[in-house]
């Protein structure tokens, strides 16, 4: 029975707050995802609307919004200081389901990028000095030199580099998928209103 093969329609129909629903399908994609279930494909564009995508780890998920730490002065940093309206997109395949996510970025609180870079693995804190994330390397060996100079450098406690930091994305449309049989997916989108509350439309598939 056609009426039968809804796996989430139900569930997205009664939910009146997206962000309670994406923690619930973040919850179930932990359980059942083989990896990374926190990676989202971020997309940005220049000012002039020429799009680029890559993927990163939602690394928190709050009142908000969706938050991601990165170098400043990558392809993506260059364009997010132009044009802050961005894109996510969650895949998991383990659930067939999709969330995506429209909204607009700023950047976190500089104590709170160095709370979390203080976290990070030694390592992961010197390869943040010595990528210049985006730009030309002339070789992997250049890589590793510049990792020992910094190695060699900060033999101790490793200092946020100053491009480093995290952004956050407050969602203002958001898209739940849920794979259904014979392509009849179940897709609702929540915009967001002015008073905090959402409007929920179902969508063809
Ligand atoms: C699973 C996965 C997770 C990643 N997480 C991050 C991340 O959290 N931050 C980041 O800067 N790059 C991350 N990357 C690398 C980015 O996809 C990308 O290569 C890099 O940020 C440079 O992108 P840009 O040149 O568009 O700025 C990740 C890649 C993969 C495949």
């Amino acid at each position: 029975m056609l009426e039968e093969v809804s796996r989430g329609g139900n569930q997205i129909e009664q939910a009146d707050d997206p962000l309670t629903l994406f923690d619930d399908w973040f919850e179930s994609a932990k359980r059942s995802e083989l990896n990374d279930p926190n990676a989202m494909s971020l997309a940005t564009a220049t000012p002039d609307g020429k799009p680029s995508v890559r993927i990163v780890l939602m690394k928190r998920r709050d009142e908000r919004g969706f938050s991601f730490f990165t170098n400043g002065e990558s392809r993506k940093g260059e364009e997010l200081r132009h044009n802050s309206h961005v894109a996510l997109c969650f895949h998991w395949k383990s659930r067939q389901r999709q969330i995506r996510v429209e909204g607009t970025i700023s950047e976190l609180a500089p104590e709170e990028v160095d709370a979390y870079f203080r976290r990070r693995h030694r390592m992961s804190q010197i390869g943040a000095w010595a990528s210049q994330q985006s730009r030309p390397l002339s070789s992997r060996e250049e890589l590793i030199a510049r990792t020992r100079e910094y190695e060699k450098k900060f033999p101790e406690d490793v200092p946020r580099p100053p491009y480093w930091t995290g952004f956050v994305v407050k969602p203002e449309v958001m898209e739940f998928w849920q794979e259904c049989e014979y392509r009849l997916h179940d897709r609702f989108t929540f915009t967001a209103n002015p008073d905090g509350t959402w409007t929920r439309q179902r969508l063809n598939p």
